[in-house]
């Protein structure tokens, strides 16, 4: 017996040595010093059949031998148990910059309106901005377009009241700034519009870049020089500029501006519906109307005025094709910008 459990000592510590990690720790456990079927356990019950004499001193060894290996394990656990620490720590590199939290991004319909409006500040104009909900007089009365006029019915207004309504453009703002001050006078009026209608192209509120520009003498080659010099710089320099002929109630003469398609470069294609030219502001020289119901003489004072749709201009700058994505908070559409 007592060969048996000091040959048994000597094979489990060499078992022992040849651990290298917790599972082959384990099934050393298991083997040895399992409760059930362990092959020191399986001596010990053994013990009960040598003789009486030579019991207790069995008994003592096997404890001994026991308490041994049960130390030894403790140790090479420990001894294992550190290595794999150290592996993990060398995996860790410390120079590492952190994880950074996710920042958010301004919207991109806020981005454009900050680059359009740092363009026209670069060229002198001044920001103003106006309330979104507005008299009748100022959206319409004052801009030339007076009650049951047709043009009314372009802008499918929200009215809160008979004289009261959600702004349909900024172009209210012209008034509302040429009758608190005298010319010269350089300003851009950026901010929210609403309109009842809602399609791939149009939402009920949308934003809106208006610009007025008053002195003496201001001819339409002016207007033509700072539109063209905002679109270069918006768009690109070696990009082809068309004024096209149009009306406004409040400018005389009116004009629509198209940059060359940036899709197909002019070429023709579906977004420039085959014209090969998009649309991206309305302008004109203000109307005498305009000037005299604020209080400038018309015959001593002109200017050019202009408006223009800041999410149609996101969408030629960034090729999105549907208007209502900007306002469906999608991160995976807006974290792209
Ligand atoms: N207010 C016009 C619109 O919303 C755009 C516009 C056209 C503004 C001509 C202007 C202008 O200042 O001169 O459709």
């Amino acid at each position: 017996m007592e060969t048996r459990l000091r040959a048994l000592q000597e094979e489990a510590l060499d078992a022992l040595e040849h651990t290298s990690d917790s599972a082959s720790l384990e099934a050393f456990r298991i083997t040895y010093l399992g409760r059930k079927g362990g092959q020191l356990t399986a001596l010990l019950h053994q013990l009960g059949g040598v003789a009486a004499v030579d019991r207790p001193r069995l008994g003592q060894l096997a404890n001994e031998i026991k308490a041994n290996l049960e130390r030894r394990f403790e140790e090479r656990k420990q001894q294992l148990g550190a290595p794999v620490g150290k592996a993990e720590q060398q995996q860790t590199d410390l120079s590492l910059p952190g994880r950074y939290l996710p920042f958010g991004s301004l919207h991109p319909i806020t981005q454009v309106m900050e680059a359009v409006c740092s363009i026209f500040e670069s060229m002198g104009f001044a920001v103003a901005e106006g309330p979104d909900v507005e008299l009748d007089h100022y959206n319409f009365e004052a801009l030339n377009i007076p009650k049951h006029h047709p043009a009314r019915d372009m802008h499918d207004t929200f009215y809160v009241t008979d004289s009261l309504l959600l702004r349909t453009h900024t172009s209210p703002m012209q008034a509302r700034i040429m009758e608190k001050q005298e010319p010269p006078l350089r300003y851009i009026a950026p901010g929210k519009v609403y309109r009842c209608d809602s399609d791939m192209t149009h939402t009920p509120m949308f934003h809106q870049v208006e610009g007025l520009l008053v002195d003496r003498d201001v001819s339409f080659a002016d207007l033509k020089g700072v539109l063209s010099s905002f679109c270069a710089r918006m768009f690109g320099a070696d990009l082809a500029l068309r004024f096209r002929p149009s009306f406004f109630p409040f400018t005389e003469p009116s004009v629509e501006v198209d940059i060359a398609c940036v899709m197909c470069g002019g070429q023709g294609c579906r977004v420039c519906k085959r014209t090969g030219w998009l649309e991206i502001l309305g302008a004109g020289m203000i109307h005498p109307n305009v000037l005299s119901g604020v209080g400038y003489d018309p015959d001593i004072f002109s200017g050019f005025a202009f408006g223009m749709g800041v999410e149609r201009i996101a969408m030629l700058k960034y090729g999105i094709d549907d208007i209502r994505l900007y306002y469906e908070n999608d991160l995976r559409f807006l974290s792209q910008f």
